[in-house]
């Protein structure tokens, strides 16, 4: 047995201003299961975590509201709290950025580096809102984008066409804050020689501390050389005021990973455990950070730089995670995708979800997706039907017929010495974060247990005379297979393994798994996880879909009937390939009332499509004209033949419907721009 290992694991920290949903879950379901998993083998492993309480949005939401940002922060911090308990997130403190800890993080480690010579001032030019009187963040700043035209976009990207800009180059730019036009303005502010760090960084990343394809981002940041960043706002501000500068806040994301160490110093101050054991730079515990993607450049170049610049030790590693996504989706509140996780709460189990993302999490950043149909069949048929089944199987045999009594031996000690050897496999998993695997590997051992109660069918045999004590057997066999199961799947079931640890009468421990469980007591069988019912998901996805009120409540005219439909990505625009093809024949279609059928040219490939605008045109007209088709779309049988592609015509429809006329300049097979 390898020596104890003695670990710090952080999820980043929730802003405190909104709700915590299903997409922060995947972080911290992920980083909990680990947690446990390390304890569960004995390690010691604390899990720190507090809610990201400073910055503008929080400043702006609590004015919004009417209250003090303290009494915001204070409220959302309880809700967040709340949640994670009830999704059995198992911190060992969680905390908050506004805390005099952290205040004191803050400041010393500013100091450090001032002292060191890695701050300095400089002054820029910064978007200012004259009626609010204050400086504006870029997503305050709304206007039209510079590349294609699209109104309200925010200061720094455009949902619309994906560019990234400067907010000074925003047409018609308005403050959010007050709506008045931002000017441009001189203030003096405070930056981080990120670039001081350089060497020192491309060395640390050499050393395996970020997973592979962050790496290989990193490569194209360094390339285009590390930016000096600026760690400075203006008042007003909510935040930590910077020492020796009056009216100079830390800017939020300066002091927001701080909080990882001012939550664990809170926390070894109350059960004297010592913090330079986890942070002096010569360190030899383990630390490390579960984030999403989004934030990965920040956690490998500007924290380990900061820590190391500050004289602390830098993360052992840092674990990066990708996106959620819901029915394959963007999580969307139209769709009723948005899932906050009080509403799952309100209707589902949270070990559902955690044994989904187990299920579904890797140790790479690639998206997981959250189908919610296929959330549904795979808990009831693994968890219900395969895990918790072994245990129903068994239980009521050995309660009733044998008096609580497993029996004095295995009858398959092979069998069972099998699933205690998958144990390593399945832990090394755990360790790796190849989660999906682990319960892969799972699933594959309750299978077989399966196999053996199938076989030997105690439920046959009870009836059979003088074979009561195979029955016993069997059941006390299929008793330590689930143990062994429940075992595994503690870290990801932790309350469905305390209901087992009370029902086998025993405490679940990784070390004790090649010890099977004989001539011991267990008590009476309580149902451990019933089956999803589709109604739940149904209920929860109702509780989500929020109908945008006022669009609905305002429009006149077809969108009031017709609304504009669910929002799609650039990205699915993109796919679609629009060109303008020549109509070289069109046809009456026999049977077919509003149908004609076209032959088009797109540029050397032709096309058959049957397009609904016999109501306009004769076939005649339609000859040598030009319009814009899909030429993309995959093929559809039709009652009349394949149609391959559509046609896209415009107008309010019966005579009304307009295609290209040929005199545009337009060449068949040109895209559509
Ligand atoms: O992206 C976010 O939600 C931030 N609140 C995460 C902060 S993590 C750490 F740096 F504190
Ligand atoms: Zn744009």
């Amino acid at each position: 047995m390898t020596s104890k290992r003695n670990i710090l694991v952080t999820s980043a920290l929730p802003y405190a201003n909104g709700p915590i949903h299903l997409g922060h879950l995947v972080e911290y379901i992920q980083t909990d299961i680990w947690a446990r998993f390390q304890r569960l083998r004995d390690n010691s492993c604390y899990y720190v975590c507090a809610d990201d309480a400073h910055g503008t949005p929080i400043m702006l939401r609590a004015r919004q509201d009417g209250i003090t940002p303290e009494a915001l922060i204070a409220a959302t911090q309880k809700e967040h709290e709340a949640d994670f308990a009830d999704f059995l997130v198992d911190f060992d403190n969680y905390y908050s950025t506004h805390s005099e800890e952290n205040k004191d993080f803050a400041s010393s480690i500013y100091l450090k580096l001032r002292e060191e010579g890695h701050i300095h001032t400089k002054t820029i030019k910064q978007a200012y809102d004259p009626e609010a009187e204050m400086f504006l963040p870029d997503r305050f700043i709304k206007g039209t984008c510079p590349k294609c035209g699209a109104d309200d976009q925010y200061g720094d990207n455009c949902e619309v066409c994906g560019a990234t800009y400067d907010p000074t180059e925003l047409k018609n730019p308005v403050s959010a804050v007050s709506g008045a036009t931002p000017v441009e303005k001189d203030s003096e502010q405070y930056f981080f020689k990120l670039s001081d760090f350089s060497e020192m960084l491309q060395q640390w990343l050499k050393e395996g501390h970020v997973q592979s394809e962050v790496a290989n981002k990193l490569d194209e940041w360094f390339e285009e050389g590390l930016k000096d960043w600026d760690i400075s706002r203006n008042a007003p501000y909510w935040g930590f005021e910077i020492p020796d500068a009056p009216g100079k806040y830390f800017y939020v994301w300066m002091d927001a990973p701080m909080g990882y160490m001012a939550s664990f110093k809170n926390f070894c101050d109350k059960n004297d455990i010592n913090f330079d054991d986890y942070w002096a730079a010569d360190s030899k515990n383990e630390l490390y950070h579960f984030i999403g993607k989004d934030i990965a450049r920040f956690h490998t170049l500007f924290w380990p730089a900061v820590l190391d610049g500050a004289g602390y030790r830098k993360p052992t590693a840092v674990f990066c995670h990708g996106f959620l996504t819901v029915n394959g989706q963007k999580m969307s509140k139209s769709r009723g995708t948005f899932i906050k996780a009080r509403t799952y709460l309100d209707n589902l189990n949270p070990e559902y979800l955690r044994y989904y993302y187990t299920a579904k999490l890797s140790s790479g950043v690639d998206d997981i997706d959250l189908n919610l149909e296929d959330f549904m069949q795979r808990v009831n048929s693994d968890l219900v039907g395969k895990v918790v089944n072994i245990a129903s199987r068994c239980a009521g045999f050995i309660t009733k017929k044998f008096d609580k009594q497993l029996s004095a031996e295995l009858p398959e000690p092979e069998l069972y010495d099998d699933i205690v050897a998958a144990g390593e496999q399945i832990a090394e998993h755990f360790e790796n974060r190849e989660y999906n695997k682990a319960v892969r590997e799972i699933m594959a051992q309750a299978d077989k247990a399966n196999v053996y109660i199938d076989e030997n069918k105690p439920w046959v045999l009870i009836k059979e005379e003088g074979r009561e004590d195979e029955v016993q057997k069997i059941c006390t066999q299929g008793l330590n297979m689930f143990r062994l199961l429940m075992t595994y799947l503690k870290p990801i079931l932790p309350a469905t393994a305390e209901k087992s640890e009370a029902f086998l009468n025993t405490k679940l421990k990784w070390a004790s798994i090649s010890q099977p469980l004989l001539s011991h007591e267990i008590n009476k069988f309580k149902p451990l996880l019933t089956r999803i019912e589709k109604e739940q998901i149904e209920a929860m996805t109702d509780a989500s879909t929020e109908n945008m009120p006022t669009q609905e409540e305002t429009l006149t005219g077809p969108l009031a009937d017709d609304p504009i439909a669910d929002e799609i990505s650039f990205d699915d625009f993109a796919r679609i390939d629009l060109r303008i093809a020549k109509i070289v024949k069109a046809e009456h279609v026999e049977g077919a009332d509003k149908l004609l059928q076209l032959t088009l040219d797109i540029g050397g490939i032709t096309k058959n499509v049957f397009a609904g605008i016999k109501s306009a045109y004769s076939p005649e007209d339609l000859e040598g004209k030009l319009t814009v088709m899909v030429a993309n779309l995959a093929p559809r049988k039709m009652r009349f033949g394949l149609s391959e592609g559509m046609v896209l015509a415009a107008g309010p429809g019966g005579k009304d419907l307009f295609i290209l006329s040929p005199d545009d300049g337009a060449a068949p097979g040109m895209k559509v721009k």
